[in-house]
């Protein structure tokens, strides 16, 4: 629609009107159509929605764009509805339009403070003010050249309404894009999903190893009985050695299962920092821009260059990025698989030798056995002493590498999380600070004008 060609009609009417003292009804026709496209453009005028009490109370920079934003679209709203009661008053006698000219087009606002209104609708009402008072001085010498200005004021008002609404736009269709959709909660409750499964998983593993351990060692162990005879000598040292092997196996599942639960408290700890830092930054992130842009040291211009798609994308990628270093599955599990196999390796050993000392037991319990007569070859209680105490140290030193294994891998796996963060948060800063670049020099360009 050409809103520039009705105004300027309009405005040379006004001035016919007004030298002759009565108003045409071509007049009151072109009257009524730009009243109704300055209608229009009243109904259609608004993208900010009312405001939240919230947002009407915070003092952060996005609430306080949102309040220039509504405040601005307000100002220009009365503003059109001004010029709507000016244009009112051409149905009547020019007499009246004389008489109600300043009072119709009485506006509070005229003196907002508001950048934008300041930028985009003030210096149009500026003129339609002084035309007024023209009117009603009757200076009819000023009138026509300050017609003419208004004419002028009133395309490059429609221009700049134009863009600054479509800047407005796009920051504020940006802004609902950062707040509202980063599905961070999301991807954190997939984190911690896996963090569970990984933990019971784990610690069913651990805990099936060392039961299944116990239990073997158990039935060949229970195979060396009390003797009938009253040498208990042989059973005493198995069953200690077995009470021995069960407190180093429990405690080496507690341990493991400690071990476990640090990691993953710490895994979550740095989750939960991340996630606040994240959370954050979108907000940080926007909070310059915006306090230069209501400072009026930057234009809207570059302000919705600035919150563009890509740059929340940008941010969005990076974070999603961050995220995946807490994906840490197969690492955690890898410690704990060799922990199992080292177990296993231990628990085949064991096995072996209590075999062994279990048949030389058996041996002596054959139909006709007779010691005595074996008096120069070491008992089975004088080989397997010796043995036991020399497995007790196999154990120890076992369950000492199990613990130790487990203990640097996961002290390695933090280091790898925490540089894994560290490097795709610093990548994400570089493209963050591309994008202020931009932004700077957007500004040092000079389109500060809208
Ligand atoms: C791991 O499992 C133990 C025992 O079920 C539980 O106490 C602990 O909270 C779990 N930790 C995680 C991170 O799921
Ligand atoms: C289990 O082992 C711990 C540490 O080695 C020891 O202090 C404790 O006395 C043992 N308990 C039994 C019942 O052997
Ligand atoms: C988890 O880590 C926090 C912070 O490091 C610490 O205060 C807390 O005691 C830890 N909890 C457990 C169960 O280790
Ligand atoms: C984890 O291990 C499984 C099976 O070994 C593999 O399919 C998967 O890709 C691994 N995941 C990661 C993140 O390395």
């Amino acid at each position: 629609m050409d809103h520039h060609k009705p105004f300027s009609v309009l405005l040379v009417l006004l001035l016919h009107g007004s030298a002759y003292g009565t108003i045409s009804p071509k007049v009151i026709a072109l009257q009524q159509v730009l009243s109704s496209e300055l209608q229009t453009l009243e109904r259609n005028a608004l993208l900010t929605g009312p405001l939240h009490a919230e947002s009407s109370s915070d003092g952060s920079a996005i609430s306080r764009l949102r309040r220039t934003f509504h405040e601005f679209e307000r100002q220009n709203q009365e503003s059109i509805t001004a010029i709507l009661r000016v244009l009112a008053l051409i149905d009547h006698t020019l007499e009246n339009t004389i008489q109600d000219c300043e009072k119709v087009f009485h506006l509070p606002s005229l003196y907002s403070e508001n950048v934008l209104f300041r930028d985009v609708t003030r210096p149009l009402l500026l003129l339609v003010e002084q035309l007024c008072q023209q009117i009603t001085l009757e200076d009819f010498g000023q009138i026509e050249s300050s017609l003419e200005a208004v004419e002028q004021a009133a395309t490059h008002y429609r221009s700049r309404l134009d863009e600054t609404k479509r800047s407005m736009q796009v920051v504020l269709d940006e802004l609902d894009h950062i707040m509202g959709t980063f599905s961070a909660p999301l991807q954190l409750n997939a984190l911690f999903d896996q963090m569970e499964q990984v933990n019971a998983t784990i610690r069913s593993s651990i805990a099936r190893a060392t039961v299944n351990l116990l239990d073997r060692q158990h039935a060949i162990s229970d195979m060396i009985l009390p003797t009938s005879e009253g040498n208990n000598d042989m059973f005493v040292i198995v069953e200690s050695f077995m009470t021995f092997l069960a407190n180093e196996t429990d405690i080496l599942a507690e341990d493991l299962a400690e071990q476990l639960d640090d990691w993953f408290n710490e895994t979550t700890n740095m989750i939960n920092i991340v996630a606040e830092e994240v959370s954050a930054i979108p907000q940080t992130l926007m909070e310059a821009p915006i306090e230069a842009f209501l400072r009026q040291e930057s234009s809207l211009k570059c302000l919705a260059e600035y919150i563009n798609k890509k740059a929340v994308e940008k941010l969005w990628i990076g974070l999603d990025r961050i995220l995946q270093c807490f994906h840490v599955g197969n690492d955690t599990e890898r410690p704990f698989e060799m922990a199992k196999q080292l177990l296993s390796l231990a628990d085949r050993n064991i096995q072996l030798t209590l075999e062994e000392i279990l048949e030389c037991h058996q041996s002596t319990l054959r139909v006709g056995y007779d010691a005595k007569v074996y008096d120069e070859m070491a008992s089975c209680y004088e080989m397997s002493k010796p043995i036991l105490e020399a497995m007790q140290e196999y154990v120890y030193s076992k369950m000492d590498e199990i613990y130790f294994h487990v203990e640097l891998s996961m002290y390695f796996n933090e280091l790898k999380m925490e540089s894994c963060v560290y490097y795709r948060a610093r990548e994400m800063m570089l493209d963050v600070s591309e994008v202020n670049q931009r932004y700077r020099k957007c500004n040092e360009e000079g389109q500060i004008e809208l």
